[in-house]
């Protein structure tokens, strides 16, 4: 894979959020608790599933669209999961699950290309506040997008959006971060 040499920020910078969430209410705040360990869960499952399904496969094209398949089926309130990889100083469309999308997102454009340009996790949890947010969905109010590594160099991102406004949170990019980087490593392992 031809990409340019870019510097990586620390995994464990807070995922950015671009627009403010609506405030929590009370009765949410007092259920809060018991609900906080249902996302790390999930997480931790889908990493297993992860590498069931990555292990002994070779293909990265064949990975990618079984992780983004796996995305979509086991995250609730999904409506787009997939990849966007980095060639030549643009990000082009790789194996996703849900509506057709567009092909290609300069960088700097979009949720896609502000999070590739600047190396980071964004949430997005009213894409509608977002300047310049490119709609592939009439039905997505939400997206996360987690910029994908090998060493210091961008290799391209994950982009998952959801019908849900305030969707996604700091649980998610924590998750989804881990399953990049089993999945880069994987591919790494494998000398692609
Ligand atoms: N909304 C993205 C474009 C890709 S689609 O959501 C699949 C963006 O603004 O970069």
């Amino acid at each position: 894979m031809s990409v340019p040499t870019v510097k990586k920020k620390s995994a464990k910078k807070k995922a950015k959020k671009v627009a403010p969430a609506k405030k929590t209410s009370k009765k949410l705040k007092a259920t809060a608790p018991s609900k906080n360990n249902v996302k790390p869960k999930l997480y931790a499952s889908l990493v297993v599933q992860l590498l069931s399904l990555l292990k002994g496969e070779h293909d990265f094209i064949a990975n990618a669209a079984n992780f983004s398949a796996l995305l979509f089926s086991s995250l609730p309130n999904v409506n787009w999961a997939g990849f966007y990889f980095l060639k030549d100083d643009e990000l082009v469309l790789g194996p996703f699950q849900g509506n057709p999308a567009c092909a290609r997102i300069p960088m700097g454009t979009g949720v896609c290309g502000v999070a590739a340009q600047r190396l980071e996790t964004i949430i997005v949890p009213n894409v509608h506040e977002f300047p310049g947010h490119i709609a592939c969905d009439v039905a997505s109010n939400s997206e996360i997008v987690v910029p994908l590594f090998d060493g210091e160099r961008l290799l391209g991102v994950l982009d998952l959006d959801s019908p849900t406004i305030g969707r996604f949170d700091d649980q998610d990019a924590e998750g989804l971060n881990e399953l990049v980087t089993v999945f880069v490593a994987h591919e790494e392992r494998l000398g692609l």
